[in-house]
């Protein structure tokens, strides 16, 4: 007996749209299989149609709105891949309530309406999944829900950002500038239209906020989750780091101690070359998660381009076809989060190269106000050559409040010796 048939409507024809109407066919016979349904586009709406014609999909198929995806009774599953926010968001509330189900790779969109779309979704009782908004083809959203649904998470390190990976492992291994290396991330497809998304650790935000959505059932908005990117990462800064014995990483970091407050941000971050997130390069992500019945579990995959991501949608396809009743637990439960930790009140490591006059006394100086304001030093390097006016002075320093740090710094600047901005990383070490 033949399987029945799924309809799906395709919204959006870019890299992954693309990957979702080549990898559906050929993995058709395969999920047909294992689900039971035989999932297929009936409809394609793009404003590339171009693009979509050069792939083989019949003129007959393409519709010019989204509109028309939604109004058509034959299709049960839209899958929204036209990226932006609001007509995203549009047309996912009006699918729902349409009575169909939605499958979105659209983290932005997560980050900014996630709660609101999945109430919907649950009034309406149809299914918004989105396993392809956070690291490409690693499952980790179906992990979070399914393999640690036992486990309270106590922290998330995530390397979420392909472009930013990419950019950084190849500026350290080839030599060659930011600006040159981000043209090859967006040639091969890993960049958002908008790089500024990606580069300026927007992107990672995002992602950042539906990974704590499901980890902790709360929504924390963009506004409260500090941001910041790799823009100001010079080449100097990843030598002297992996002199010091640590990579920079962009870091999504969320931590959670069960005393109802929350740590999330996204910041370049040095990281010991030892742990196992250093050696993640290129396009790879990967989702360090400590959880207290698990402990320490990795998950590594590629994190952008056509193929990777396009598997994470089709699982999501998978899923509804296979009828399973399995929803977004954690929006269900209480959350257990009251309050997000504003940055000045982090704690962290800190990596300070400063630029200096090379006299004697100079180290002192700036030791001493470091001891004022209560900052202790774990190590320092001076390198004996260098090539600009002033001599580099990096030293790693213990634990502080970020207040504080970024107080001192601002004294040390003022020092008269110190002959640039100070440029400073955090430094993550694994211990929470
Ligand atoms: N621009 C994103 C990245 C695509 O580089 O990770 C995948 O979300």
């Amino acid at each position: 007996m033949s399987e029945p048939v799924i309809n799906i409507g395709l919204a959006g024809f870019g890299t992954v749209g693309r990957g979702v109407w080549k990898f559906l066919r050929s993995q058709e016979d395969l999920l047909a299989c294992r689900t039971g349904a035989r999932l297929k586009i009936s409809k394609v709406t793009t404003r590339t149609r171009s693009k979509a014609l050069d792939q083989g999909v019949p003129e007959s198929m393409l519709v010019p709105s989204w509109k028309e995806l939604v109004s058509d009774s034959q299709i049960e599953i839209i899958v929204e891949l036209m990226g932006g926010v609001q007509e995203a968001r549009e047309l996912v509330m009006t699918a729902l309530r349409s009575g169909k189900h939605v499958v979105t790779a659209n983290k932005a969109l997560l980050a900014a309406h996630g709660e609101e779309l999945l109430g919907i979704a649950r009034e309406q009782g149809k299914k918004l999944l989105f396993e392809a908004s956070v690291a490409g083809g690693i499952p980790i959203l179906k992990a979070l829900q399914e393999g640690l649904v036992a486990n309270h998470v106590k922290s998330i390190h995530g390397i979420i950002n392909g472009t930013c990976n990419y950019i950084l492992t190849t500026m350290r291994d080839q030599k060659r500038t930011y600006e040159d290396v981000l043209v090859d991330a967006k040639r091969l497809g890993y960049a958002e239209a908008d790089e500024a998304l990606d580069v300026d650790g927007y992107d990672t935000a995002h992602k950042a906020a539906v990974l704590a959505a499901l980890a902790y059932g709360v929504w924390v908005p963009e506004a409260k989750l500090f941001t910041q990117g790799i823009r100001s990462i010079q080449q100097q800064d990843i030598a002297f780091a992996r002199q010091l014995g640590y990579e920079v990483k962009l870091l999504a970091i969320i931590k959670n101690d069960l005393e109802e407050t929350l740590e999330i941000r996204v910041n370049p971050t040095l990281i010991p070359l030892t742990h196992v997130l250093a050696s993640v390069d290129g396009v790879f992500n990967a989702i360090s998660l400590r959880g207290d019945v698990v402990g320490d579990a990795l998950f590594y995959g590629r994190g952008a381009g056509e193929a990777p991501t396009t598997s994470s949608v089709l699982a999501d396809l998978a899923e509804i076809a296979k009828g399973r009743g399995r929803q977004e637990a954690a929006s269900f439960c209480k959350p257990l989060v009251k309050k997000v930790l504003q940055i000045e009140e982090i704690i962290s490591r800190y990596y300070l190269r400063l630029t200096i006059e090379d006299k004697p006394g100079v180290l002192a100086q700036v030791a001493t106000v470091l001891g004022v304001h209560g900052i202790g030093i774990s190590s320092v390097i001076q390198p004996e050559t260098h090539e600009e006016n002033g001599v580099p002075l990096i030293i790693m320093l213990h634990d502080a409040q970020e207040q504080k740090f970024v107080e001192a710094v601002k004294e040390i600047e003022k020092l008269k010796v110190v002959q640039a901005p100070a440029v400073w990383i955090r430094v993550e070490d694994f211990s929470s």
